[in-house]
């Protein structure tokens, strides 16, 4: 129906009669001419229908916004001063001989011109006409992009692309399971998968050596701006592989593709232990780009009388720490009970902050409404620890361990968007020496990844000191973000045994859960390890986009509906008959 996409044309097609197809972006009457925008997937170009060739005239006075056209015409030189060097087609137009109506259409429910008047809602409502936005169009296009890269890349490196099932038994990644209801064996349930996890270690016990798969997860979970209940992976996993043959080669794939996409080096990435990214940035993905650290004075803290600070101190759970932020004594009195109410989100009690006005006057040039609880040699003791100058102001944490890792953590992320401190684009590291398990309060550990994951030490070790012992995981961390994900495994049965009671999971439901990975671990499993990308935050991130939303055909509300379809929806009494499923009258109160 056409010989070109309205985008693609410019001044090499100056003469040539061409038919393009498209959606008409604006209309324009201008003193007996009319100007069409066309619009196609590749961009906007200009019609222009004179009253001579009466039908075509005629037709295009006609049309309106979105309507589906379809036009032939002579390409031609725009006159001088009419030039629009911001478009790709602005150095021509098109004098339309032509003008068919494809298709009309409704008064669309927001001009895409002005898609950020109306609320997300209604975009999501109305998907098909948000995605026609050339900005969104361009999303789906990279991301099209992205996988065809990742895809050429893995099957070029042996890779073999192995769908899983959909349709499976839990897995355990840390979230809740989607359910879905067996009609042939009433009241039993399939869990849709979390990851292929379980699968794609089978996948290595087969022999298939290297397996990847671009999967769909689902996780019920609560929503960020950067999760969906239901997102995609780029999943992999090799045998006879060690960590560093891992994370070779998904680093070369992601800096080849970055290389080739945005033209940006993103170097040899550095790596970080686990132990070192929560002391110095409070969290496991520390943000690079910017350029502020914590600074741990639990020991200066112990003898002092402000309980608030000496009970964290001498709590083994506790932590007392400094945020410094150089210029930062400018920030007024109202950004700082902001910014306490901010720490509030994350546990934090209160914000305590000391402003170094001018250390030249000594104790007479700091600020603060606390250093009156502390004695003089403290506070320079204080100073000299976090290196101040004037200028500065010094915000404390003290509090469990977690609670002033997140809150500060968080803080320094925002403090240096607030104040733009970003000191470059990209900051790519990986985290290693992750510790096996996490305290889950109850006197119970829980795993910090997934229990499959293989320990540094031999299991007598691991049993013992549980607390104590590494992983041998790692994540890519692109600039604040968990890019992605993986470890070696346990091969060996009696290893995951230990990891399965060291989580206090008995024999029993070790066997009804994972009785298949431990049988296949006896059948001779090779040595083996991955790694799990999630893709919707790599496109996002490469794109900038703030919400993974805008980088997803059909995403999912933040809480877990779909607007367009409506979804999820009540079925018929019918229907759940069939699947043996009763729903409970008082479903409002056990919500
Ligand atoms: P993990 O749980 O770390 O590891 O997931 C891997 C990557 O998937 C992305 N991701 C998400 N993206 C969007 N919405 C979500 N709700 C969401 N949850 C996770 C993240 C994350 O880094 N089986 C292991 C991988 C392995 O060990 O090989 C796994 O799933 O980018
Ligand atoms: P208070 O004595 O509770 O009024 O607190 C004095 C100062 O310490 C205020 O600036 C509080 O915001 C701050 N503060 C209180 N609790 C904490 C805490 N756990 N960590 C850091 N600062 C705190």
């Amino acid at each position: 129906m056409r010989t070109h996409y309205c985008g693609e044309l410019n001044a090499k097609h100056i003469g040539d009669t061409i038919t393009v197809c498209g959606w008409v972006h604006r209309r324009r009457d201008h003193g007996g001419v009319i100007f069409l925008d066309l619009r196609d997937r590749q961009g906007l170009l200009q019609v222009v229908v004179d009253p001579d060739t009466k039908d075509a005239f005629a037709t295009a006075d006609r049309a309106r916004s979105e309507w589906v056209m379809q036009i032939t015409g002579l390409v031609r030189a725009r006159p001088e001063g009419t030039v629009n060097a911001d478009m790709p087609t602005g150095e021509i137009e098109v004098l339309g001989r032509e003008v068919r109506v494809l298709n009309t259409a409704d008064t669309p429910p927001f001009q895409l011109d002005e898609h950020a008047k109306v609320g997300e809602e209604v975009r999501l409502k109305h998907r098909y006409m948000d995605l026609r936005r050339p900005e969104m169009l361009e999303n789906l296009m990279l991301r099209s992009r992205v996988t065809t890269f990742v895809r050429n890349f893995l099957a070029g490196h042996g890779f073999v692309d192995t769908e899983t099932p959909v349709l499976t038994r839990a897995t355990p990644e840390g979230a809740r399971d989607y359910l879905v209801p067996s009609r042939v064996h009433k009241g039993e349930f399939f869990a849709l998968p979390q990851s292929p996890q379980l699968f794609k270690q089978l996948l290595m016990v087969a022999g298939l050596d290297r397996y990847f798969q671009i999967a769909k997860c689902f996780r019920d979970e609560d929503l960020r701006a950067d999760r969906q209940p239901e997102f995609t992976q780029i999943d992999l996993e090799m045998s006879f592989a060690d960590e560093e043959a891992v994370m070779r080669l998904t680093e070369s794939m992601i800096r080849d593709l970055f290389q080739a996409e945005m033209d940006v080096d993103l170097g040899a990435f550095p790596r970080m232990p686990y132990a070192e990214a929560m002391a110095r940035f409070g969290s496991d993905k520390p943000d690079l780009r910017i350029p502020l650290e914590l600074i741990d004075i639990k020991d200066l803290m112990a003898e002092v009388d402000f309980k608030v600070f000496s009970g964290p101190a001498n709590d083994p759970n506790g932590r007392v720490t400094v945020l410094k932020v150089p210029g930062g004594a400018s920030i007024s009195r109202k950004e700082i009970d902001d910014y306490t109410k901010f720490v509030g989100q994350y546990g934090a009690k209160g914000l305590a902050w000391v402003k170094v006005n001018a250390l030249s006057e000594g104790l007479e040039g700091l600020q603060s409404p606390i250093l009156k609880f502390m004695p003089d040699d403290v506070v320079m003791a204080l100073i000299e620890r976090v290196n101040a100058a004037d200028g500065d102001i010094l915000f404390f944490g003290a509090d469990s361990t977690r609670v002033v890792s997140d809150g500060l953590g968080a803080l320094r992320v925002k403090l240096g968007h607030d104040l733009n401190l970003l000191t470059h684009q990209w900051a790519p590291l990986w985290v290693v020496d992750f510790p096996m398990f996490e305290d889950a309060g109850d006197g119970h550990v829980a795993a910090l990844h997934h229990p499959f994951t293989a320990p540094t030490v031999d299991a007598d070790t691991l049993k013992t000191k549980p607390l104590d012992a590494l992983s041998r995981a790692y994540d890519m961390v692109l600039n604040g973000t968990e890019l992605g994900g993986g470890s070696i495994r346990i091969h060996d049965q009696a290893m995951q045994q230990a990891v399965f009671d060291v989580l206090n999971i008995s024999a029993e439901e070790q066997r009804e859960k994972f009785g298949f990975l431990l049988d296949a671990l006896r059948y001779g499993a090779p040595p083996h390890g991955g790694l799990a990308f999630g893709l919707d935050r790599l496109v996002m991130l490469m794109l900038g986009a703030t919400s993974i939303r805008d980088v997803i055909a059909f995403p999912k509300t933040q809480s877990a509906t779909c607007l367009l379809t409506d979804a999820p929806g009540v079925v018929s009494a019918e229907q759940l008959k069939e699947v043996g499923v009763r729903i409970r009258q008082d479903k409002t109160e056990t919500m």
